[in-house]
């Protein structure tokens, strides 16, 4: 049906190459579930953690598909050459435009427009809570995985594509950063988390760093769960969470802090 390199992983295989339309039709559920496609050389990397623990369950339940995009297939010639030396010179190899653009096409065809087309990369802007939270409310997304010195910079500029980065560090490639940015994406789906609560008073969620976390045994070598914890005042508990996550917010992120204050 399809020659677009892919495996995909999830309930239902939906080949890249079939176009949203084709989506439309069979399974309500699977027509609804939020779509990732990673394009990367190590397609044998997906899942990986992905396939474990709530977003393996999600993902065996069809709350969301993984299509990986092996961009090896893509490649140039009998030895399906994907990169070359850098124009200027210096070390390592940088990923061929015209190998990237076809995987491109073929994974963005079979993708509602609404998904963004995301490059993983340590010059992007910083992935945080609230981009995770738009990515998770839209259809899907195209996430792009560098190796060697990166993507060409003509095929960034020709797709307007964004770039996003995991932190000031440099990984070997883009795979790593992908499966961080799925998880927090996909936890953020209806019906993947057991308790929708904990996505609201977790770190981030309004600003603040979460207050610290306590369960039995109530003492444990010499330390005691602070007694409003356990004093059965709810709106106690409430006012010491909110005083602690100020007051961790205030100490070890004063960027966060000041974005805060700049907001009331
Ligand atoms: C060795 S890195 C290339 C680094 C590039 N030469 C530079 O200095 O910006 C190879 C690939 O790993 C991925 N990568 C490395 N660090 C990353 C980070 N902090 N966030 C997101 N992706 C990263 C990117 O896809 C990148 O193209």
């Amino acid at each position: 049906m399809s020659n677009v390199p892919t495996r995909s992983h999830g309930r239902k295989s939906i080949e890249p190459s079939l176009k949203p339309r084709d989506l439309m039709g069979g399974d309500d559920r699977l027509v609804r579930a939020w779509q990732a496609q990673v394009i990367t050389l190590l397609p044998d990397a997906f899942p990986g953690m992905l396939g474990e623990s709530l977003t393996g369950t999600a993902l065996k339940d069809g709350l969301w598909q993984l299509h990986p995009v092996d961009l090896r297939s893509f490649g140039e010639g009998r030895h399906r050459n994907v990169d070359d030396t850098p124009a200027g010179g210096g070390a390592g190899m940088v990923l061929r435009p015209d190998v990237m653009g076809r995987a491109i096409d073929t994974a963005r065809a079979s993708m509602p427009d609404a998904a963004p087309l995301i490059y993983l990369s340590p010059r992007g802007a910083r992935f945080d809570q609230v981009r995770a939270r738009a990515l998770a409310a839209g259809p899907g997304v195209t996430l792009i995985c560098g190796r060697f010195e990166g993507l060409d910079q003509r095929v960034i500029d020709h797709y307007a594509i964004e770039e996003l980065s995991i932190g000031d560090y440099i990984l070997t490639g883009g795979e790593i950063a992908a499966q961080a940015v799925l998880d927090a994406c996909v936890r953020l789906l209806p019906g993947v988390l057991g308790n929708a609560q904990s996505t609201v008073e977790e770190s981030f969620s309004d600003g603040l760093l979460e207050h610290p976390q306590f369960t039995r045994p109530a003492a444990w070598r010499g330390a005691s769960i602070p007694a409003v914890l356990t004093s059965g005042d709810h709106g106690a508990v409430d006012r010491w969470r909110r005083e602690q996550s100020e007051r961790l917010t205030r100490e070890r992120r004063p960027d966060l802090w000041q974005a805060r204050s700049g907001q009331d």
